[in-house]
Protein backbone atom coordinates (compact mmCIF):
# COMPACT_ATOMS: atom_id res chain seq x y z
CA UNK A 1 0.00 0.00 0.00
CA UNK A 2 3.03 2.18 0.86
CA UNK A 3 4.57 1.80 -1.99
CA UNK A 4 1.52 2.52 -4.25
CA UNK A 5 0.74 5.74 -2.69
CA UNK A 6 4.26 7.32 -2.50
CA UNK A 7 5.62 9.63 -4.82
CA UNK A 8 9.36 9.36 -4.51
CA UNK A 9 11.30 6.25 -3.79
CA UNK A 10 15.14 6.79 -2.98
CA UNK A 11 16.44 3.24 -3.13
CA UNK A 12 19.12 1.92 -0.47
CA UNK A 13 18.39 4.06 2.52
CA UNK A 14 14.28 3.95 1.12
CA UNK A 15 12.89 7.20 1.97
CA UNK A 16 9.85 7.62 1.30
CA UNK A 17 7.57 10.98 1.10
CA UNK A 18 3.98 10.04 1.56
CA UNK A 19 2.50 12.92 0.10
CA UNK A 20 -0.50 12.00 -1.65
CA UNK A 21 -0.87 9.22 1.10
CA UNK A 22 -4.43 9.92 2.32
CA UNK A 23 -4.35 8.34 5.68
CA UNK A 24 -1.92 11.27 6.66
CA UNK A 25 -3.00 15.02 6.21
CA UNK A 26 -0.97 16.04 3.62
CA UNK A 27 0.81 18.46 5.52
CA UNK A 28 2.61 15.82 7.25
CA UNK A 29 5.78 14.53 5.90
CA UNK A 30 6.67 10.67 6.61
CA UNK A 31 10.28 9.51 6.29
CA UNK A 32 10.85 5.84 6.59
CA UNK A 33 14.45 4.89 7.29
CA UNK A 34 14.80 1.20 8.23
CA UNK A 35 12.16 0.33 10.39
CA UNK A 36 11.75 3.72 11.97
CA UNK A 37 9.41 5.91 11.46
CA UNK A 38 9.83 9.89 11.81
CA UNK A 39 6.12 11.62 11.33
CA UNK A 40 7.09 15.70 11.41
CA UNK A 41 4.41 17.96 12.03
CA UNK A 42 3.82 21.17 10.18
CA UNK A 43 2.66 24.21 11.96
CA UNK A 44 -0.71 24.31 10.79
CA UNK A 45 -3.16 22.26 8.61
CA UNK A 46 -3.65 23.63 5.62
CA UNK A 47 -5.95 21.18 4.53
CA UNK A 48 -8.79 23.73 6.36
CA UNK A 49 -7.78 27.19 4.68
CA UNK A 50 -10.54 28.52 5.45
CA UNK A 51 -10.90 28.15 9.25
CA UNK A 52 -7.32 29.42 9.59
CA UNK A 53 -8.31 32.81 7.71
CA UNK A 54 -11.17 33.25 9.95
CA UNK A 55 -8.42 32.58 13.14
CA UNK A 56 -5.73 35.02 11.67
CA UNK A 57 -5.96 37.64 13.08
CA UNK A 58 -2.41 39.56 14.39
CA UNK A 59 -2.56 41.89 17.24
CA UNK A 60 -0.61 45.16 16.54
CA UNK A 61 1.45 46.55 19.60
CA UNK A 62 1.59 50.34 20.09
CA UNK A 63 5.30 49.80 19.49
CA UNK A 64 7.03 47.14 17.58
CA UNK A 65 11.25 46.84 16.42
CA UNK A 66 11.82 43.21 14.78
CA UNK A 67 15.13 43.08 15.75
CA UNK A 68 13.98 43.26 19.66
CA UNK A 69 10.72 41.92 19.55
CA UNK A 70 11.44 38.73 16.97
CA UNK A 71 15.23 38.44 16.20
CA UNK A 72 15.98 39.24 20.02
CA UNK A 73 13.48 36.72 21.17
CA UNK A 74 14.92 34.14 18.57
CA UNK A 75 18.95 34.49 20.53
CA UNK A 76 17.29 34.61 23.98
CA UNK A 77 15.65 31.07 22.94
CA UNK A 78 19.25 29.87 21.55
CA UNK A 79 20.48 30.77 24.94
CA UNK A 80 18.12 28.51 26.57
CA UNK A 81 18.21 25.26 24.71
CA UNK A 82 14.74 25.91 22.97
CA UNK A 83 15.03 26.57 19.30
CA UNK A 84 16.45 23.67 16.96
CA UNK A 85 19.81 24.36 16.27
CA UNK A 86 19.94 25.81 12.70
CA UNK A 87 21.67 28.81 12.34
CA UNK A 88 19.66 32.05 11.33
CA UNK A 89 22.17 32.84 8.58
CA UNK A 90 23.71 30.52 5.94
CA UNK A 91 25.40 32.37 3.19
CA UNK A 92 28.25 30.15 1.02
CA UNK A 93 29.75 31.56 -2.24
CA UNK A 94 30.83 30.00 -5.29
CA UNK A 95 34.79 30.01 -3.82
CA UNK A 96 32.48 27.90 -1.31
CA UNK A 97 33.58 30.13 1.10
CA UNK A 98 30.85 30.49 4.27
CA UNK A 99 29.56 32.37 7.14
CA UNK A 100 27.04 31.06 9.61
CA UNK A 101 25.02 32.87 12.20
CA UNK A 102 23.34 32.19 15.09
CA UNK A 103 20.76 34.32 16.21
CA UNK A 104 23.20 35.49 18.77
CA UNK A 105 25.83 36.12 16.35
CA UNK A 106 23.42 37.91 14.04
CA UNK A 107 22.78 39.92 16.99
CA UNK A 108 26.24 41.04 18.11
CA UNK A 109 27.56 41.95 15.10
CA UNK A 110 24.53 44.29 14.07
CA UNK A 111 24.57 45.79 17.52
CA UNK A 112 28.12 46.94 16.72
CA UNK A 113 26.96 48.14 13.49
CA UNK A 114 23.92 50.05 15.09
CA UNK A 115 26.52 51.82 17.19
CA UNK A 116 28.12 52.86 14.20
CA UNK A 117 25.34 54.42 12.96
CA UNK A 118 24.25 56.30 16.18
CA UNK A 119 27.72 56.48 17.29
CA UNK A 120 30.39 57.69 14.81
CA UNK A 121 27.39 58.52 11.83
CA UNK A 122 25.87 60.65 14.32
CA UNK A 123 22.23 59.31 12.98
CA UNK A 124 18.88 60.18 14.23
CA UNK A 125 16.01 57.85 14.70
CA UNK A 126 14.04 58.18 11.14
CA UNK A 127 17.43 59.30 9.54
CA UNK A 128 17.57 57.59 5.74
CA UNK A 129 20.31 55.11 4.76
CA UNK A 130 20.53 54.44 0.97
CA UNK A 131 21.83 50.52 0.85
CA UNK A 132 23.41 49.03 -2.35
CA UNK A 133 25.18 45.86 -2.01
CA UNK A 134 25.39 42.87 -3.60
CA UNK A 135 24.46 39.18 -1.96
CA UNK A 136 26.79 39.55 0.65
CA UNK A 137 26.70 39.37 4.78
CA UNK A 138 26.84 42.92 5.69
CA UNK A 139 23.89 43.33 3.32
CA UNK A 140 21.62 41.41 5.73
CA UNK A 141 23.85 43.48 9.05
CA UNK A 142 22.77 46.70 7.77
CA UNK A 143 19.32 45.77 7.66
CA UNK A 144 19.14 44.54 11.04
CA UNK A 145 21.30 47.86 12.37
CA UNK A 146 18.88 50.19 10.74
CA UNK A 147 16.12 48.30 12.94
CA UNK A 148 17.99 48.94 15.97
CA UNK A 149 18.68 52.52 15.22
CA UNK A 150 15.02 53.15 14.09
CA UNK A 151 17.11 54.27 10.77
CA UNK A 152 14.88 54.11 7.59
CA UNK A 153 16.79 51.88 5.05
CA UNK A 154 16.61 52.19 1.51
CA UNK A 155 17.70 49.76 -0.87
CA UNK A 156 18.66 49.61 -4.19
CA UNK A 157 19.80 47.37 -6.85
CA UNK A 158 23.56 47.13 -7.85
CA UNK A 159 22.42 48.24 -11.64
CA UNK A 160 21.99 52.13 -10.79
CA UNK A 161 23.45 54.35 -12.76
CA UNK A 162 25.30 57.68 -11.42
CA UNK A 163 21.63 59.19 -12.44
CA UNK A 164 19.57 56.90 -10.93
CA UNK A 165 21.55 57.21 -7.76
CA UNK A 166 21.44 61.06 -7.65
CA UNK A 167 17.28 61.16 -8.17
CA UNK A 168 17.28 58.38 -5.26
CA UNK A 169 19.73 60.40 -2.60
CA UNK A 170 17.67 63.93 -3.89
CA UNK A 171 14.09 62.88 -3.88
CA UNK A 172 14.67 61.02 0.00
CA UNK A 173 17.23 62.91 1.56
CA UNK A 174 19.72 60.17 2.32
CA UNK A 175 21.96 61.06 4.88
CA UNK A 176 24.07 57.98 4.93
CA UNK A 177 25.35 55.51 2.19
CA UNK A 178 26.28 52.16 2.46
CA UNK A 179 28.14 50.86 -0.85
CA UNK A 180 30.97 48.51 -2.02
CA UNK A 181 33.65 49.50 -4.74
CA UNK A 182 31.62 48.95 -7.69
CA UNK A 183 29.30 51.84 -6.47
CA UNK A 184 31.49 54.19 -4.86
CA UNK A 185 32.70 56.07 -8.11
CA UNK A 186 29.31 56.27 -9.22
CA UNK A 187 28.28 58.12 -6.09
CA UNK A 188 31.50 60.10 -5.86
CA UNK A 189 30.55 61.57 -9.29
CA UNK A 190 27.18 62.72 -7.73
CA UNK A 191 27.57 63.66 -3.87
CA UNK A 192 28.10 67.03 -4.37
CA UNK A 193 24.70 67.52 -5.40
CA UNK A 194 23.29 66.25 -2.90
CA UNK A 195 23.25 68.33 0.35
CA UNK A 196 22.13 65.86 3.00
CA UNK A 197 24.85 63.06 2.53
CA UNK A 198 27.05 63.08 5.11
CA UNK A 199 28.44 60.25 5.52
CA UNK A 200 29.56 57.18 3.08
CA UNK A 201 30.93 53.82 4.18
CA UNK A 202 32.61 51.52 2.09
CA UNK A 203 32.58 47.37 2.14
CA UNK A 204 35.73 46.75 1.08
CA UNK A 205 39.02 45.30 1.87
CA UNK A 206 40.49 48.59 0.35
CA UNK A 207 40.36 52.27 1.81
CA UNK A 208 39.32 54.83 -0.40
CA UNK A 209 39.40 58.87 -0.14
CA UNK A 210 36.74 60.25 1.54
CA UNK A 211 34.84 57.00 2.54
CA UNK A 212 34.73 55.40 5.91
CA UNK A 213 35.53 51.52 6.26
CA UNK A 214 32.93 49.63 7.13
CA UNK A 215 35.18 46.62 8.81
CA UNK A 216 37.35 49.25 10.30
CA UNK A 217 34.10 50.74 11.91
CA UNK A 218 32.38 47.53 13.04
CA UNK A 219 35.67 46.23 14.50
CA UNK A 220 36.26 49.14 16.90
CA UNK A 221 32.95 49.32 18.05
CA UNK A 222 31.16 48.06 20.77
CA UNK A 223 28.64 45.64 21.11
CA UNK A 224 26.56 46.82 23.70
CA UNK A 225 23.15 48.53 22.28
CA UNK A 226 19.89 49.36 23.44
CA UNK A 227 17.76 48.94 20.93
CA UNK A 228 15.31 52.13 20.46
CA UNK A 229 11.52 52.46 21.08
CA UNK A 230 9.50 52.50 17.33
CA UNK A 231 5.68 52.73 17.14
CA UNK A 232 4.45 49.83 15.16
CA UNK A 233 3.10 52.52 12.36
CA UNK A 234 6.68 54.26 11.94
CA UNK A 235 8.88 54.05 8.75
CA UNK A 236 10.96 51.35 8.03
CA UNK A 237 12.16 51.10 4.81
CA UNK A 238 11.52 53.14 1.18
CA UNK A 239 11.48 50.97 -1.80
CA UNK A 240 11.71 52.28 -5.22
CA UNK A 241 9.77 50.89 -7.33
CA UNK A 242 9.67 51.91 -11.17
CA UNK A 243 6.35 51.79 -13.11
CA UNK A 244 5.86 52.28 -16.74
CA UNK A 245 5.56 55.92 -16.38
CA UNK A 246 7.23 58.82 -14.67
CA UNK A 247 10.27 58.62 -12.07
CA UNK A 248 10.64 55.91 -9.33
CA UNK A 249 8.05 55.77 -6.71
CA UNK A 250 8.78 55.95 -2.58
CA UNK A 251 6.68 52.94 -1.44
CA UNK A 252 7.05 53.50 2.37
CA UNK A 253 6.76 50.50 4.55
CA UNK A 254 6.06 50.97 9.03
CA UNK A 255 8.00 48.66 11.10
CA UNK A 256 4.81 46.30 11.82
CA UNK A 257 3.39 46.38 7.96
CA UNK A 258 6.36 44.43 7.23
CA UNK A 259 8.17 43.11 10.29
CA UNK A 260 4.35 41.39 11.22
CA UNK A 261 2.70 41.41 8.16
CA UNK A 262 4.89 39.00 6.26
CA UNK A 263 3.66 36.15 8.72
CA UNK A 264 1.63 35.22 6.02
CA UNK A 265 4.24 34.45 3.65
CA UNK A 266 7.10 32.80 6.77
CA UNK A 267 4.27 30.87 8.35
CA UNK A 268 1.42 30.14 6.58
CA UNK A 269 2.66 30.14 2.47
CA UNK A 270 5.95 29.20 2.89
CA UNK A 271 5.34 27.01 5.92
CA UNK A 272 8.76 27.47 7.72
CA UNK A 273 9.63 26.67 10.90
CA UNK A 274 12.94 27.13 12.93
CA UNK A 275 13.81 23.93 11.46
CA UNK A 276 13.05 25.20 7.92
CA UNK A 277 16.47 26.48 5.55
CA UNK A 278 14.86 29.17 3.26
CA UNK A 279 16.61 29.54 -0.21
CA UNK A 280 15.21 32.14 -2.64
CA UNK A 281 17.63 32.83 -5.55
CA UNK A 282 15.87 35.10 -7.20
CA UNK A 283 17.29 38.24 -5.35
CA UNK A 284 19.47 40.30 -7.57
CA UNK A 285 16.59 42.45 -7.68
CA UNK A 286 16.56 44.23 -4.31
CA UNK A 287 12.87 46.01 -4.03
CA UNK A 288 11.15 42.73 -2.57
CA UNK A 289 14.37 40.54 -0.74
CA UNK A 290 13.00 41.43 2.44
CA UNK A 291 9.53 39.76 1.96
CA UNK A 292 12.16 36.22 1.31
CA UNK A 293 15.46 37.05 2.88
CA UNK A 294 14.58 38.74 6.35
CA UNK A 295 10.74 39.53 7.53
CA UNK A 296 9.33 36.19 6.21
CA UNK A 297 11.84 33.38 7.36
CA UNK A 298 13.31 35.18 10.75
CA UNK A 299 9.54 35.57 12.31
CA UNK A 300 9.29 31.96 11.94
CA UNK A 301 13.54 31.32 13.27
CA UNK A 302 14.17 29.39 10.04
CA UNK A 303 17.42 29.69 8.16
CA UNK A 304 18.01 32.21 5.73
CA UNK A 305 20.48 30.53 2.69
CA UNK A 306 21.93 32.80 0.62
CA UNK A 307 24.44 31.58 -2.49
CA UNK A 308 26.38 34.47 -3.43
CA UNK A 309 26.16 33.39 -7.50
CA UNK A 310 27.44 35.83 -9.63
CA UNK A 311 24.65 35.37 -11.81
CA UNK A 312 22.44 32.43 -12.50
CA UNK A 313 23.64 29.20 -12.81
CA UNK A 314 21.15 26.26 -13.55
CA UNK A 315 23.55 23.54 -12.45
CA UNK A 316 25.31 25.61 -9.42
CA UNK A 317 21.58 26.09 -8.13
CA UNK A 318 20.57 21.93 -8.57
CA UNK A 319 23.91 21.25 -7.05
CA UNK A 320 23.13 23.11 -4.06
CA UNK A 321 19.87 21.88 -3.92
CA UNK A 322 21.69 18.65 -3.72
CA UNK A 323 24.09 19.50 -0.95
CA UNK A 324 22.83 21.70 1.56
CA UNK A 325 19.55 20.96 3.67
CA UNK A 326 17.55 23.17 1.90
CA UNK A 327 13.98 22.36 2.78
CA UNK A 328 12.57 25.43 1.40
CA UNK A 329 12.81 26.71 -2.51
CA UNK A 330 11.53 29.69 -3.90
CA UNK A 331 12.77 31.13 -7.29
CA UNK A 332 11.30 32.82 -10.25
CA UNK A 333 8.98 31.12 -12.93
CA UNK A 334 11.54 32.03 -15.31
CA UNK A 335 14.66 30.14 -13.53
CA UNK A 336 11.96 27.05 -13.06
CA UNK A 337 11.65 27.20 -16.83
CA UNK A 338 15.61 26.99 -17.01
CA UNK A 339 16.18 24.47 -14.39
CA UNK A 340 13.70 21.59 -15.97
CA UNK A 341 15.75 22.18 -19.10
CA UNK A 342 18.21 20.28 -17.05
CA UNK A 343 18.95 16.94 -16.99
CA UNK A 344 17.47 16.80 -13.08
CA UNK A 345 18.05 12.82 -12.76
CA UNK A 346 21.16 13.14 -11.78
CA UNK A 347 20.66 15.50 -8.43
CA UNK A 348 19.31 14.63 -4.94
CA UNK A 349 16.32 16.40 -3.84
CA UNK A 350 16.08 14.72 -0.54
CA UNK A 351 15.92 17.40 1.39
CA UNK A 352 13.46 19.92 -0.42
CA UNK A 353 10.08 19.62 1.18
CA UNK A 354 8.45 22.76 -0.58
CA UNK A 355 8.32 24.58 -3.44
CA UNK A 356 7.51 28.13 -4.32
CA UNK A 357 7.34 30.59 -7.01
CA UNK A 358 6.59 34.00 -6.95
CA UNK A 359 6.94 36.87 -9.48
CA UNK A 360 4.57 35.76 -12.09
CA UNK A 361 2.30 32.56 -12.77
CA UNK A 362 4.11 29.47 -13.52
CA UNK A 363 3.10 27.12 -16.28
CA UNK A 364 1.35 23.89 -15.85
CA UNK A 365 3.74 22.10 -18.60
CA UNK A 366 7.19 23.85 -16.02
CA UNK A 367 5.55 22.34 -13.23
CA UNK A 368 4.62 19.36 -14.43
CA UNK A 369 8.19 18.79 -15.18
CA UNK A 370 9.60 20.04 -11.80
CA UNK A 371 6.94 17.26 -9.94
CA UNK A 372 8.29 14.66 -12.21
CA UNK A 373 11.41 15.19 -11.14
CA UNK A 374 11.35 15.83 -7.27
CA UNK A 375 8.34 14.55 -6.64
CA UNK A 376 7.00 18.29 -5.40
CA UNK A 377 4.81 20.67 -6.76
CA UNK A 378 5.58 24.14 -7.12
CA UNK A 379 3.38 26.58 -4.84
CA UNK A 380 2.29 29.65 -6.33
CA UNK A 381 2.22 33.58 -4.52
CA UNK A 382 1.24 36.76 -6.03
CA UNK A 383 2.26 39.85 -4.00
CA UNK A 384 3.76 43.25 -5.14
CA UNK A 385 6.50 45.59 -3.24
CA UNK A 386 3.37 47.35 -1.47
CA UNK A 387 1.84 44.52 -0.37
CA UNK A 388 2.67 41.55 1.35
CA UNK A 389 1.40 38.48 0.04
CA UNK A 390 -2.09 38.99 -1.75
CA UNK A 391 -2.86 35.72 -2.78
CA UNK A 392 -1.41 32.07 -3.15
CA UNK A 393 -1.73 28.44 -2.97
CA UNK A 394 -0.93 26.83 0.68
CA UNK A 395 0.44 23.75 1.78
CA UNK A 396 -2.99 21.44 1.40
CA UNK A 397 -4.72 23.18 -1.00
CA UNK A 398 -5.70 21.59 -4.22
CA UNK A 399 -2.85 23.00 -6.77
CA UNK A 400 -4.84 24.79 -10.28
CA UNK A 401 -2.09 24.79 -12.19
CA UNK A 402 -2.19 28.09 -13.66
CA UNK A 403 -4.08 29.95 -10.97
CA UNK A 404 -2.99 32.16 -8.10
CA UNK A 405 -4.12 30.66 -5.23
CA UNK A 406 -6.58 31.95 -3.09
CA UNK A 407 -6.93 35.44 -1.21
CA UNK A 408 -4.40 35.61 1.65
CA UNK A 409 -5.68 35.76 5.33
CA UNK A 410 -4.46 39.33 5.31
CA UNK A 411 -6.49 40.15 2.24
CA UNK A 412 -9.79 40.61 1.24
CA UNK A 413 -8.92 40.20 -2.38
CA UNK A 414 -11.50 40.90 -5.01
CA UNK A 415 -12.18 41.64 -8.69
CA UNK A 416 -13.50 44.86 -9.40
CA UNK A 417 -14.34 46.69 -12.18
CA UNK A 418 -12.83 50.56 -12.81
CA UNK A 419 -15.09 52.17 -10.50
CA UNK A 420 -14.40 49.69 -7.71
CA UNK A 421 -17.74 47.76 -7.58
CA UNK A 422 -17.36 43.98 -7.59
CA UNK A 423 -17.35 42.00 -10.76
CA UNK A 424 -18.64 38.83 -10.63
CA UNK A 425 -17.25 35.68 -10.54
CA UNK A 426 -15.85 34.23 -14.21
CA UNK A 427 -15.08 37.82 -15.05
CA UNK A 428 -12.18 39.78 -16.31
CA UNK A 429 -11.25 42.59 -13.96
CA UNK A 430 -9.15 44.55 -11.85
CA UNK A 431 -7.48 42.86 -8.53
CA UNK A 432 -8.05 44.96 -5.73
CA UNK A 433 -8.08 44.85 -2.30
CA UNK A 434 -10.50 45.72 0.37
CA UNK A 435 -9.50 48.95 2.29
CA UNK A 436 -12.44 50.11 3.60
CA UNK A 437 -13.74 50.14 6.82
CA UNK A 438 -10.23 49.22 7.90
CA UNK A 439 -6.81 49.90 5.57
CA UNK A 440 -5.39 46.57 6.17
CA UNK A 441 -2.05 47.01 8.21
CA UNK A 442 -0.08 45.46 5.89
CA UNK A 443 -0.63 47.82 3.03
CA UNK A 444 2.30 50.13 2.46
CA UNK A 445 1.92 53.49 4.02
CA UNK A 446 2.03 56.01 1.00
CA UNK A 447 4.58 56.63 -1.47
CA UNK A 448 6.28 59.48 0.01
CA UNK A 449 6.31 62.84 -1.09
CA UNK A 450 3.68 62.17 -4.05
CA UNK A 451 0.27 62.14 -2.77
CA UNK A 452 -1.39 61.91 -5.82
CA UNK A 453 -0.40 58.93 -6.86
CA UNK A 454 -0.89 57.23 -3.38
CA UNK A 455 -4.29 59.17 -4.23
CA UNK A 456 -4.50 56.52 -7.56
CA UNK A 457 -4.51 53.70 -6.23
CA UNK A 458 -7.25 53.60 -4.19
CA UNK A 459 -10.78 53.43 -6.24
CA UNK A 460 -14.20 53.27 -4.34
CA UNK A 461 -13.45 50.87 -1.21
CA UNK A 462 -10.37 49.21 -2.85
CA UNK A 463 -6.59 49.41 -3.02
CA UNK A 464 -5.81 48.50 -7.19
CA UNK A 465 -2.83 46.28 -8.19
CA UNK A 466 -2.29 47.37 -11.21
CA UNK A 467 -3.03 43.57 -12.38
CA UNK A 468 -5.82 41.80 -14.36
CA UNK A 469 -7.65 38.69 -13.25
CA UNK A 470 -10.46 36.69 -12.73
CA UNK A 471 -11.58 34.95 -9.96
CA UNK A 472 -13.79 31.43 -10.25
CA UNK A 473 -16.64 29.26 -8.78
CA UNK A 474 -13.61 27.90 -6.07
CA UNK A 475 -12.74 31.59 -5.12
CA UNK A 476 -8.89 30.66 -6.88
CA UNK A 477 -7.43 33.75 -8.63
CA UNK A 478 -6.30 33.72 -12.31
CA UNK A 479 -3.80 35.88 -13.34
CA UNK A 480 -4.87 37.76 -17.02
CA UNK A 481 -1.73 40.07 -17.74
CA UNK A 482 -0.75 44.17 -16.20
CA UNK A 483 -3.30 46.13 -16.79
CA UNK A 484 -1.46 47.38 -20.05
CA UNK A 485 -0.53 43.71 -20.74
CA UNK A 486 -3.83 42.71 -22.58
CA UNK A 487 -4.26 42.06 -26.12
CA UNK A 488 -7.47 43.08 -28.05
CA UNK A 489 -7.22 41.59 -31.13
CA UNK A 490 -10.64 41.91 -33.30
CA UNK A 491 -12.82 42.81 -30.38
CA UNK A 492 -10.97 39.91 -28.63
CA UNK A 493 -9.45 40.31 -25.28
CA UNK A 494 -6.28 38.03 -24.74
CA UNK A 495 -4.00 37.83 -21.86
CA UNK A 496 -0.60 36.98 -22.99
CA UNK A 497 -0.09 34.39 -20.31
CA UNK A 498 -2.89 31.92 -21.99
CA UNK A 499 -0.82 31.96 -24.98
CA UNK A 500 2.43 31.28 -23.48
CA UNK A 501 1.92 28.39 -21.82
CA UNK A 502 0.46 26.36 -24.91
CA UNK A 503 3.48 27.93 -26.78
CA UNK A 504 5.61 26.19 -24.06
CA UNK A 505 3.98 22.86 -24.17
CA UNK A 506 5.81 22.66 -27.24
CA UNK A 507 9.23 20.98 -27.24
CA UNK A 508 11.10 23.57 -28.94
CA UNK A 509 10.18 26.31 -26.57
CA UNK A 510 12.15 27.17 -23.58
CA UNK A 511 10.15 30.68 -23.45
CA UNK A 512 8.22 33.14 -24.76
CA UNK A 513 6.85 36.61 -24.04
CA UNK A 514 3.40 37.22 -25.73
CA UNK A 515 2.38 40.95 -26.65
CA UNK A 516 0.45 42.94 -28.93
CA UNK A 517 1.47 44.37 -32.73
CA UNK A 518 -0.21 46.63 -34.94
CA UNK A 519 -2.04 45.43 -37.68
CA UNK A 520 -3.36 46.81 -40.41
CA UNK A 521 -6.62 45.37 -40.16
CA UNK A 522 -7.28 44.13 -36.72
CA UNK A 523 -5.78 47.00 -34.94
CA UNK A 524 -3.56 44.83 -32.72
CA UNK A 525 -2.69 40.76 -32.72
CA UNK A 526 -1.19 38.52 -31.02
CA UNK A 527 2.89 38.61 -31.49
CA UNK A 528 5.17 35.83 -29.42
CA UNK A 529 8.89 36.36 -28.91
CA UNK A 530 10.15 32.57 -28.98
CA UNK A 531 13.27 31.11 -26.94
CA UNK A 532 13.74 28.18 -28.27
CA UNK A 533 15.25 24.86 -26.44
CA UNK A 534 18.36 23.29 -27.47
CA UNK A 535 17.64 20.83 -30.38
CA UNK A 536 15.19 22.98 -31.91
CA UNK A 537 17.60 25.68 -32.96
CA UNK A 538 19.02 24.88 -36.09
CA UNK A 539 15.17 23.79 -37.58
CA UNK A 540 14.06 25.57 -40.08
CA UNK A 541 12.22 28.49 -38.70
CA UNK A 542 9.52 29.46 -41.26
CA UNK A 543 8.11 25.53 -40.98
CA UNK A 544 8.68 25.60 -37.18
CA UNK A 545 6.47 29.15 -37.02
CA UNK A 546 3.23 27.30 -38.80
CA UNK A 547 3.95 24.27 -36.19
CA UNK A 548 3.86 26.33 -33.12
CA UNK A 549 0.69 28.13 -34.68
CA UNK A 550 -1.07 25.36 -35.31
CA UNK A 551 -0.06 23.54 -31.67
CA UNK A 552 -1.42 26.87 -29.83
CA UNK A 553 -4.74 26.43 -32.07
CA UNK A 554 -4.95 23.06 -31.03
CA UNK A 555 -4.26 23.65 -27.53
CA UNK A 556 -5.79 26.87 -26.47
CA UNK A 557 -9.24 28.89 -28.06
CA UNK A 558 -7.83 29.36 -32.06
CA UNK A 559 -8.48 33.24 -32.00
CA UNK A 560 -5.15 33.79 -29.63
CA UNK A 561 -3.23 32.14 -31.55
CA UNK A 562 0.39 34.34 -32.35
CA UNK A 563 -0.14 35.33 -35.97
CA UNK A 564 3.45 37.18 -35.85
CA UNK A 565 6.06 35.04 -34.28
CA UNK A 566 9.52 35.91 -33.33
CA UNK A 567 12.73 34.16 -32.80
CA UNK A 568 14.96 35.08 -30.23
CA UNK A 569 18.69 34.63 -28.18
CA UNK A 570 16.69 35.20 -24.65
CA UNK A 571 14.15 38.02 -23.25
CA UNK A 572 14.44 41.03 -21.77
CA UNK A 573 14.32 40.75 -17.65
CA UNK A 574 13.71 43.13 -14.94
CA UNK A 575 16.62 42.53 -12.15
CA UNK A 576 14.47 40.14 -10.70
CA UNK A 577 13.79 37.49 -13.40
CA UNK A 578 10.35 38.86 -14.81
CA UNK A 579 9.43 39.66 -18.20
CA UNK A 580 9.77 42.87 -19.04
CA UNK A 581 6.60 42.46 -22.06
CA UNK A 582 6.54 46.37 -22.35
CA UNK A 583 9.80 46.82 -23.95
CA UNK A 584 8.21 44.25 -26.75
CA UNK A 585 5.83 46.03 -26.96
CA UNK A 586 7.10 49.33 -27.07
CA UNK A 587 9.21 47.92 -29.52
CA UNK A 588 6.55 46.68 -31.87
CA UNK A 589 4.82 49.76 -31.74
CA UNK A 590 7.83 52.17 -32.47
CA UNK A 591 7.73 54.00 -29.21
CA UNK A 592 10.67 53.93 -26.98
C1 LIG B 1 -6.90 19.08 8.99
O1 LIG B 1 -8.14 19.59 8.54
C2 LIG B 1 -8.96 18.63 7.91
C3 LIG B 1 -10.20 19.34 7.36
O2 LIG B 1 -10.81 20.10 8.36
C4 LIG B 1 -9.33 17.55 8.93
O3 LIG B 1 -10.08 16.55 8.29
C5 LIG B 1 -8.04 16.93 9.47
O4 LIG B 1 -8.34 16.01 10.47
C6 LIG B 1 -7.12 18.01 10.03
N1 LIG B 1 -5.85 17.42 10.43
C7 LIG B 1 -5.25 17.73 11.58
C8 LIG B 1 -3.94 17.06 11.84
O5 LIG B 1 -5.71 18.49 12.38
C1 LIG C 1 40.10 51.71 15.61
O1 LIG C 1 40.91 51.55 16.77
C2 LIG C 1 42.27 51.62 16.51
C3 LIG C 1 43.04 51.25 17.78
O2 LIG C 1 42.40 51.80 18.90
C4 LIG C 1 42.63 53.02 16.00
O3 LIG C 1 43.99 53.13 15.72
C5 LIG C 1 41.82 53.28 14.74
O4 LIG C 1 42.02 54.60 14.30
C6 LIG C 1 40.35 53.07 14.97
N1 LIG C 1 39.66 53.14 13.69
C7 LIG C 1 38.55 53.84 13.51
C8 LIG C 1 37.99 53.80 12.16
O5 LIG C 1 38.05 54.49 14.39
C1 LIG D 1 11.97 35.65 -3.71
O1 LIG D 1 12.44 36.87 -4.25
C2 LIG D 1 11.63 37.41 -5.26
C3 LIG D 1 12.32 38.62 -5.81
O2 LIG D 1 12.85 39.43 -4.80
C4 LIG D 1 10.25 37.73 -4.71
O3 LIG D 1 9.40 38.18 -5.73
C5 LIG D 1 9.67 36.48 -4.07
O4 LIG D 1 8.46 36.79 -3.45
C6 LIG D 1 10.64 35.90 -3.07
N1 LIG D 1 10.13 34.67 -2.49
C7 LIG D 1 9.68 34.56 -1.27
C8 LIG D 1 9.38 33.19 -0.82
O5 LIG D 1 9.53 35.51 -0.53
C1 LIG E 1 20.45 12.14 -0.98
O1 LIG E 1 20.66 13.00 0.13
C2 LIG E 1 20.22 12.46 1.37
C3 LIG E 1 20.29 13.53 2.43
O2 LIG E 1 21.43 14.31 2.32
C4 LIG E 1 21.08 11.24 1.69
O3 LIG E 1 20.65 10.68 2.91
C5 LIG E 1 20.91 10.22 0.57
O4 LIG E 1 21.78 9.14 0.80
C6 LIG E 1 21.22 10.84 -0.78
N1 LIG E 1 20.83 9.91 -1.83
C7 LIG E 1 21.64 9.57 -2.82
C8 LIG E 1 21.07 8.61 -3.82
O5 LIG E 1 22.78 9.98 -2.90
C1 LIG F 1 5.71 13.36 -16.20
O1 LIG F 1 5.94 11.97 -16.27
C2 LIG F 1 4.87 11.24 -16.83
C3 LIG F 1 5.17 9.77 -16.72
O2 LIG F 1 6.49 9.49 -17.12
C4 LIG F 1 4.67 11.68 -18.28
O3 LIG F 1 3.57 11.01 -18.84
C5 LIG F 1 4.38 13.18 -18.29
O4 LIG F 1 4.29 13.66 -19.61
C6 LIG F 1 5.47 13.94 -17.57
N1 LIG F 1 5.05 15.33 -17.46
C7 LIG F 1 5.80 16.32 -17.90
C8 LIG F 1 5.22 17.66 -17.77
O5 LIG F 1 6.91 16.17 -18.35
Amino acid sequence: HLCKTTQKLAIGKVSFQLKALSIFPSNFKCQIRGHRVHRVSRPQNFTDYESIKQQYSPQIPEYFNFAEDVLDVWAEKEKKGEKASNPAFWWVNDRKQEVRWSFEELGFHSRRLANVLSGACGLNQQDRVFLVLPRVPEWWLVNVACLRTGTVLLPGTSQLTARDILHRLQTSGARCVITDESLAPLLDAVASQCSSLQHKILVSPTKREGWKNFGDLVRNASSDHECVKTRSDDPMTIFFTSGTTGSPKMTQHSHSSYGIGLTVNGRYWLDLTERDVLWNTSDTGWAKSAWSSVYAPWIQGACVFIHHMPRFDSHTVLETLSSYPISTFCTAPTAYRMLVQEDMSSYNFSNLQHCLCAGEPINPEVMGKWRNATGLDIYEGYGQTETVLIAGTFKGMKIKAGAFGKASPEYDVQVVDEAGNVLPRGVEGNLGIRVKPHKPFSLFTEYTGDPDRTAECYVGDFYLTGDRGVMDEDDYLWFVGRADDVILSAGYRIGPFEVENALIEHQAVAESAVVSSPDPIRGEVVKAFVVLTAEYKSQDQDQLKKELQTYVKKVTAPYKYPRKIEFVEQLPKTVSGKIRRVELRNKEWGRS
